[in-house]
């Protein structure tokens, strides 16, 4: 099964990705740690990368869809995969059409978190992470609104394929809701 966590910046679909993983045995493949570890360890990838993710905008396509197909062959990822934080373009959508259709694979779910943008602001200043200063947090979300958000009428050609939750409650109340949209696909 494969599971789409999407949204804006904060909204919590790394920490729902990760529980949801971990609970159902699952991958678990988010480009943008997956990027922050290729920077860490100044891999050829994470040379190129550094500056882009420090300014909040968006990596190659072709760099992105390098690292999730080389993630997605792993044996943890054959139980089922939960992406996090991709695709976030319409090549990317497309590209993971391409790499699901040739394993006779598509997305099951969508799971589309919500919350509220002043929330958002606060949850990201307090993590503190290197691209969580203000600056750089307008950037993302304004990358999130012109090149990412568009992807839901992409998904919302595929009937019922998007589930909307509300991720403005605590930890476990939005993991009930994540695995009550899964479980309803
Ligand atoms: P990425 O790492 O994906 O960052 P993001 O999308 O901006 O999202 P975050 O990771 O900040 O938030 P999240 O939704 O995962 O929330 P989290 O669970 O952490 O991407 C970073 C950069 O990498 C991009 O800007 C780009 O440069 C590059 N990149 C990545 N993917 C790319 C792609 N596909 N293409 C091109 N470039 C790409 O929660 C946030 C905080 O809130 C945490 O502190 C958490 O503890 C807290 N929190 C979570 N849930 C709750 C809750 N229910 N209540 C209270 N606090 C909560
Ligand atoms: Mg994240």
């Amino acid at each position: 099964m494969i599971i789409i966590f999407f949204g804006a910046p904060g909204v919590g679909k790394g920490t729902q990705a990760a529980l949801f993983a971990e609970r159902m045995g699952y991958g678990h493949l988010s480009t943008g740690e997956a990027l922050r570890n290729a920077i860490a360890a100044q891999t050829d990838i994470g040379k190129l990368a550094k500056q882009i993710v420090d300014e909040g905008k968006l990596v190659s396509d072709e760099i992105v869809t390098k690292i999730v197909e080389e993630t997605l062959v792993l044996p943890k990822f054959q139980a089922g995969t939960i992406l996090d934080g991709y695709p976030r373009t319409l090549g990317q959508a497309e590209a993971l059409e391409n790499i699901l259709a040739a394993k006779g694979q598509k997305v099951a779910v969508v799971v589309n978190i919500t919350v509220n943008q002043e929330t958002l602001v606060q949850r990201l200043l307090a993590r503190g992470r290197k691209d969580d200063n203000e600056t750089t947090i307008r950037e993302r979300f304004a990358v999130y609104e012109k090149e990412t958000a568009p992807l839901l009428d992409f998904y919302a050609k595929t009937p019922n394929l998007i589930k909307t939750i509300d991720g403005e409650a605590e930890v476990e109340e939005v993991y009930k809701r994540v695995k009550a949209a899964v479980e309803a696909r």
